[in-house]
């Protein structure tokens, strides 16, 4: 079973706060959501390895660490596209793919209507991003496009879960670890994250 890693470090729980709140503008949304973005990304790459390379300082050579492998960033379009200047602050060398989901409307299954992965993805620690995992089922199609190149190291990154959300991607995706800021109580009728934050991509982008 995968694992489920809640990053509840206090500066990351503030602004979650500043986001859920209904009151905060479009700017300060998108600014906390990438904020948090960048201190997630810590946490999430914790055990990343490393390896030696010979550099020289101004003083002598030496052997210094560096990443031993890429970092690809798939934001699922559109709210997942929130968090990825956080995350790229922190990890500036990270590639950058893209996958796109909509809803059919008949079989209200997400159905992908867009994917561009960088060929760096196959070797890389892939970071899934969605700020919301709500019924799952967007991340699972993600992931399934993902695995598709070949990826292997695949880790999710979102904010607010729910129990209903991570169930489903723990059953789909079982070496697919998960990284939330929030497990929230529930799914609406709606599909909506109770207490949640509404509609982050609504949010982020002023559409609503
Ligand atoms: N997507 C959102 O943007 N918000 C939710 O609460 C659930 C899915």
């Amino acid at each position: 079973m995968s694992k489920v890693t809640v990053v509840d470090h206090p500066l990351i729980q503030h602004k979650l706060t500043i986001v859920r709140d209904r009151l905060t503008n479009t700017k300060t949304f998108r600014e906390n959501v990438n904020e948090i973005g960048s201190l997630v990304t810590y946490e999430i790459t914790r055990d990343l390895q490393t390896k030696e390379i010979e550099i020289e300082t101004p003083i002598t050579k030496t052997k210094a660490k560096i990443l031993a492998k890429d970092v690809v960033i798939v934001p699922i379009l559109r709210a997942g596209l929130g968090m990825v200047d956080g995350i790229q602050n922190v990890i500036p060398t990270a590639k950058i793919g893209h996958v796109g989901m909509y809803r059919d409307e008949v079989t209200l299954k997400p159905t992908k209507y867009y994917a561009k992965f960088p060929k760096e993805i196959v070797d890389a620690t892939v970071l899934i991003v969605d700020p919301m995992l709500a019924t799952g089922n967007s991340a699972i199609a993600a992931i399934d496009e993902v695995k598709k190149t070949g990826a292997k190291d695949i880790r999710f990154v979102g904010l607010v879960g729910c129990p209903e959300g991570i169930k489903a991607l723990q059953e789909a995706h079982d070496d697919v670890d998960i990284y939330i800021i929030s497990i929230d109580e529930k799914l609406n009728e709606k599909g909506y994250i109770v207490p949640g934050l509404g509609d982050c991509g609504d949010r982020l982008f002023g559409t609503k």
